[in-house]
């Protein structure tokens, strides 16, 4: 055999991983292998492979005799719409893709890797947790892997898809990444399984309802995306990486422009916020009017859905889009509400993506749950996340603009740039009926007909103060416009911001202290 079929032959050996037994079985299950993931995820022909040939230094429990090349896990680069991005894809046919020593290293290579190049780094993790037989060699590949994700954070997107078990301590490397994707049927994630949680405190659970796709979802909010299937998730990757910058330095990529001079008011968006605030209507048809076409991309759907946050492009360029949802909850923000806008600003300040920020909120959610679940504190985290980011911050006042809810949704004073309000705005300490029970107490009591006067004084308090226009002679409302005009606005502001510089000098300080 010549040294050039020796290659071909180690080649061959490392595509099969655990074997072709493993492989079947795999797609049995209705799984991908893992070179087939990171074909259907990466531009054909672009992915170049580390570390084929390296194998565990195990011996323990008999794992010498138990080798493959690649020790069930397969690493490298290889590009996105052009762009390239570091991979690494466990494999499940060797030793269910739990991960030892040298398996670790091969992630930590990559995440290395990427962070010095400046590239996203995307995880597809299928994996039974640390190898048993590797003990606590396992548990120090995690930590190193755990570390490496934190110095990452904030520097290149960290992405993750969750294809299979997922199971342990081995949680929290896509736990300390940006965005996990899962597909239903297939993938779960929990730090102790069915069994540990039957014996522990007695519930009876499956791993579908413990930690399936839609129970991290809808319920922990710990998956940002759910798919059907393994081709799903991934095209659904690489959608999201079109709207992102490769890292910290660099701007989202941009698509071509629209001409603006051919802009057109949309009529539509007269129709879709009723004049009564009582009204419930659904915020996304309004986004995907303002935001170019079919360019919203949603991102924790499923979670607390009383906001809406995800991704647009607004005359071709990324922005973050926050909103609050008026068909659920009137659009209040709550514990979970506040977790999800202040990750997902956060997330686009350190990407240098814009904000847009549509509100129509009530207020914070009353009620002894909320109270009780820490609303201070998550609450907080929102107004925190506002005002930390330097990036372009634009607010579009729709309806409802109350209270504490007024001021965390991205108000002048947490330093939007540019605060428009539509007519139909009520900017205002609280609701109309609220703030006249408070202050009309006595003379409604006294009253001869109590109902005439609260209306009465109902009215009156919403002539005067439920409108944009108190706000706007204070300038603390930039500018009412006519809603049919919004995409204009939207798009000639976010251009002057392009040149944003940020003006306020900060303290010299290690890091803040976010609330958590
Ligand atoms: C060694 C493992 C393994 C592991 C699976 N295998 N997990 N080997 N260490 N952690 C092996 C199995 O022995 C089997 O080997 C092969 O992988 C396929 O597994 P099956 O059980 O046959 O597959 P399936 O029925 O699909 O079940 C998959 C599974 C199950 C749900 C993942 O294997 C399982 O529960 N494994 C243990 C999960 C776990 O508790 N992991 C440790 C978590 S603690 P053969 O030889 O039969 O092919 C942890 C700590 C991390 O991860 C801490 C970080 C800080």
């Amino acid at each position: 055999m010549s040294k050039v079929e020796e290659l071909e032959k180690m080649i061959e050996m490392a595509k099969l991983g655990g074997g072709l037994e493993g492989i079947q079985e795999q797609h049995k299950r209705g799984k991908l292998t893992a070179r087939e993931r990171l074909e259907a995820l990466l531009d054909p022909g672009s992915f170049v492979e580390f570390d084929a040939f390296v194998v565990h230094r195990c011996t323990d429990f008999g794992m010498e005799k138990r080798k493959v090349l690649g020790d069930g896990v397969v690493t490298g680069y290889g590009t996105i719409d052009g762009r390239l991005v570091y991979v690494y894809a466990q494999d499940f046919t060797f030793i269910g893709g739990s991960l030892g020593e040298i398996h670790a290293k091969k992630i930590c290579k990559v995440l290395d890797s990427a962070l010095k190049m400046g590239a996203p780094i995307i995880g597809l993790n299928d994996s039974g947790g640390a190898r048993i037989q590797e003990g606590v060699a396992s548990l120090n590949g995690y930590g190193e892997i755990f570390y490496r994700n934190v110095m990452a954070s904030g520097a290149i997107p960290q992405i993750v898809v969750i294809m299979g078990p997922c199971a342990g301590g081995a949680v929290y490397s896509p736990a300390l990444m940006d965005f996990i994707f899962m597909n239903k049927g297939t993938s779960n994630m929990f730090i102790t399984g069915p069994a540990v949680i039957k014996t522990v405190t007695g519930e009876d659970v499956t791993s579908d309802q413990l930690g399936g796709a839609e129970t991290h979802a809808r319920i922990s909010g710990v998956a940002s995306f759910i798919a059907e299937n393994d081709e799903e998730c991934l095209q659904a990757v690489r959608k999201l990486l079109s709207y992102l910058p490769s890292n910290n330095l660099e701007e989202p990529p941009a698509v071509k422009p629209e001409e603006l001079k051919e802009y057109v008011a949309d009529q539509e968006l007269l129709g879709i916020v009723p004049d009564d605030p009582r009204k419930a209507y659904d915020v996304l048809p309004l986004i995907d009017r303002v935001m170019d076409g079919d360019s919203f991309f949603e991102m924790w759907k499923h979670y607390a859905p009383n906001v809406v946050v995800g991704f647009a492009r607004l005359n071709g360029r990324t922005v973050g889009v926050i909103a609050n949802q008026p068909m659920v909850y009137s659009g209040c923000l709550d514990v979970d509400a506040s977790d999800k806008i202040a990750r997902f600003v956060r997330f686009c300040d350190a990407f240098n993506i814009p904000l847009v920020t549509f509100v129509d909120v009530p207020g914070y959610l009353p009620g002894v749950r909320q109270e009780h679940g820490g609303i201070i504190r998550h609450g907080a985290k929102v107004i925190y996340a506002y005002s930390e980011a330097t990036v372009p911050k634009i607010t579009v006042v729709l309806r409802k603009a109350y209270g504490g809810g007024y001021i965390a949704m991205c108000s002048k004073s947490l330093g939007a740039d540019v605060v428009f309000a539509w007519p139909t705005a009520e900017i205002a300490v609280m609701g109309p009926d609220g703030a006249v029970n408070i202050i009309y107490r006595r003379e409604i009591a006294k009253a001869e007909k109590p109902e005439e006067a609260r209306e009465g004084y109902i009215r009156e308090f919403r002539e005067k103060f439920a409108n944009p226009y108190v706000s706007a002679s204070m300038g603390i409302v930039d500018q009412v416009i006519d809603p049919r005009e919004t995409r204009l606005h939207l798009i000639r502001s976010l251009e002057t911001l392009m040149s944003k510089r940020s003006m306020q000098p900060r303290p010299r300080i290690k890091h803040g202290n976010m609330p958590l």
